[in-house]
């Protein structure tokens, strides 16, 4: 069944986060010592532009905050650069910390509940100069970095790693994410890096700041079979992509991929699972398991990806189920230049939350990604997710109709027909 625009009201859960979520490399700007950094400016990169100033939030996070504070919004997703915090190995830098406090002071002036992530695709320099997720000194690398920052910086909520899978993917098996490596064997021991480093967050997170509630960040793509001899393919991709993560979650076990280690006391002791939710891939033996373009007349978004709000009901309840933890959505959004393409998507994906909880999966928070148009990676500025515009050359922010949308869900706590054909028909 498909889902629509709601007809009829749909409230939340009370205590229910509303927000938005961002990332440092994405909007700061002048992130020059991170590997994404030297990865834009690489000859023969496949991004379009750089990330340059980005959307200057580095300078002007106070007056963002504000904002979205008065766009209705009671938590906020942000990112930390691990490039500024240690810009050599080991030298940390206290002003850079110092910073990001102020960062979190703003938050709670603005009744925004801090969720930080430590990890968001990007990597100092001289970590990505060692060899990155896949050298064997990465878990220490970042266990070492989790340390500083869990003794300095304290959150009610931290998101250790955002999307491993999408950098073990890109990044290691393919070439479209530093450091472009396009070896597949790779992919197994990043993944494995990954899990322990998240691990290692966990522990440190637990002794220097027990009160955090921590957890990691998944991709999660509702991974379909397009045919009946195309389901065990699915299963080993949905495996290797998603249930690693959620079985480690669940056990604290790294079960390898059937051929490699265990590892043992991995993250069993995580507070919650965070779901980033955009579209479905449909897996397809026959087509060497290529994912299925979205079929002639499917709705699409700027990025290609087919909006089918369905799926977020069974990824949710998956994440649910397969960790046993509280989930948070931490992102969920569309990149596109029909802001009423947005409202809909909203009220839409919004609808599939509720039902994922009334489904049994304990849903506490919805961040949409992002608050405003920013640096998307390979695309440079060309995609726009943002609830807000912001003006590339004066950083000018304007909020969009659908911001206005959003912040009637966030104060009423739930979504209201007359509201959204209101804001569908304007
Ligand atoms: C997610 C990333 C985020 C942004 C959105 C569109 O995969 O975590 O940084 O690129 O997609």
């Amino acid at each position: 069944m498909t889902i629509e625009v709601p007809t009829e009201r749909i409230a939340f859960p009370d205590g229910f986060a509303w927000g938005s979520a961002a990332c440092a490399h994405q909007t700061e700007g002048g992130n020059w010592n991170s590997d994404w950094w030297e990865w834009e400016h690489r000859p023969g990169t496949p991004c379009i532009e750089v990330s340059g100033d980005a959307i200057d939030h580095y300078n002007r996070y106070d007056s963002d905050f504000e904002l979205l504070a008065s766009l209705g919004h009671n938590a906020h997703r942000f990112g930390i650069e691990w490039a500024r915090i240690e810009p050599e190995p080991g030298e940390i830098s206290k002003a850079a910390l110092d910073h990001y406090a102020r960062v979190i002071e703003s938050l709670h002036r603005n009744n925004l509940t801090p969720f930080m992530t430590l990890h968001h695709f990007s990597s100092p320099r001289w970590f990505a100069a060692e060899g990155g997720w896949a050298s064997e000194t990465a878990v220490d690398r970042f266990r070492r970095f989790a340390e500083v920052v869990a003794k300095r910086l304290e959150v009610p909520f931290v998101c250790t790693i955002n999307e491993p899978q999408i950098v073990a993917q890109i990044g290691y098996q393919g070439t479209g994410f530093p450091p472009g490596a396009g070896e597949n064997y790779l992919f197994g021991p990043v993944t494995r890096n990954f899990i322990a480093s998240h691990g290692a967050a966990v522990e440190v997170f637990k002794e220097h700041q027990p009160s955090a509630q921590i957890g990691l960040v998944l991709a999660t793509a509702d991974y379909q079979a397009a045919n009946e001899e195309s389901v065990k393919l699915r299963d080993r991709v949905h495996h290797r992509m998603v249930g690693v993560y959620h079985d480690a979650l669940r056990t604290g076990v790294f079960t390898g991929f059937g051929d490699d280690e265990e590892l043992r006391g991995v993250g069993g002791t995580s507070d919650f699972v965070g779901v980033n939710y955009y579209t479905r891939t449909v897996i397809d033996v026959n087509e060497r398991g290529n994912a299925q373009m979205p079929k002639p007349g499917a709705e699409t978004t700027q990025m290609g990806y087919e909006v089918v709000p369905e799926c977020f009901v069974t990824v949710l309840k998956l994440a649910h189920e397969k960790t046993g933890l509280p989930v948070y959505v931490t992102e969920n959004g569309i990149g596109t230049d029909d802001d009423h393409q947005r409202v809909r998507f909203i009220a839409r994906h919004l609808t599939a939350v509720r039902q994922a909880i009334d489904e049994g999966a304990d849903v506490r928070g919805y961040m949409y990604w992002c608050p405003m148009d920013n640096f998307e990676w390979t695309f440079g500025f060309s995609r726009t997710f943002g609830l807000i515009a912001v003006d590339r050359t004066t950083f000018e922010r304007t909020p969009k109709p659908s911001a206005s949308y959003f912040a009637e869900i966030c104060r009423a706590n739930a979504i209201d027909p007359v509201v959204t054909a209101s804001y569908l028909e304007s």
